[in-house]
């Protein structure tokens, strides 16, 4: 049994989808950590029955960063998976948690990194469009890759279709990546 800690900030589809995954396998999805404290996805966290906790950078980000390495080495999980994550993660907890943090990118990065990637995407005219799954350092959506998945872009007609279907294709594989890596004790933390 391994331990997975999901940090989220905005409405937690992708924790939602992690959590009921993980449920259906032997480890155990620890506790949703956010910086939002009305954050949908705490709503979600509450009705699937995982405990969350809130980090308030409002006090100051060095506060918050200081409290969360501490929130991440008490809990000590086998793996992180940042899902909307809307901070950086500062070096301390990167070195800490090395190649056990994990991160979901709606765009075929190194393209479109960053805010807005659906969007820009879109914008671009770019011929396909997709998600990437890879691990988190020190910059911002620069770590190594885990995984991508696409498809062309006149399989959709609009924006909003884009954005299903990314969001389709975040729901699907994100979760299993992330129970395949807890499966795997070479992959997590506690085997490093
Ligand atoms: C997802 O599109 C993810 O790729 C990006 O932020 C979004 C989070 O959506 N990093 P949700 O909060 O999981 O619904």
């Amino acid at each position: 049994m391994a331990e997975l800690v999901v940090l989220a900030s905005g409405s937690g589809s992708n924790f939602e989808a992690i959590a009921r995954r993980v449920r259906t396998t032997h480890h155990r999805l620890t506790a949703l950590i956010t910086n939002t404290p009305d954050a949908y996805a705490i709503r979600r966290a509450e009705s699937i029955g995982v405990p969350w906790i809130v980090v308030d950078y409002a006090s100051g980000r060095s506060a918050a960063e200081a409290q969360l390495l501490d929130l991440l080495t008490t809990l000590d999980p086998d793996l992180i998976a940042l899902a909307g994550f809307m901070k950086v993660l500062p070096p301390p907890i990167v070195d800490a948690f090395a190649s056990a943090i994990y991160n979901i990118h709606p765009s075929l990065l190194p393209d479109f990194a960053g805010l807005n990637a659906i969007e820009r995407s879109w914008n671009s005219g770019a011929s396909r469009l997709g998600i990437t799954i890879h691990y988190v350092d020190a910059g911002i959506d620069t770590g190594t890759v885990i995984e991508q998945h696409s498809f062309a872009r006149e399989e959709v007609s609009s924006l909003e279709e884009a954005e299903a279907r990314i969001h389709a294709l975040e729901h699907s594989h994100y979760p299993r990546v992330l129970c395949e890596a807890l499966d795997r004790p070479g992959d997590r933390r506690s085997a490093m």
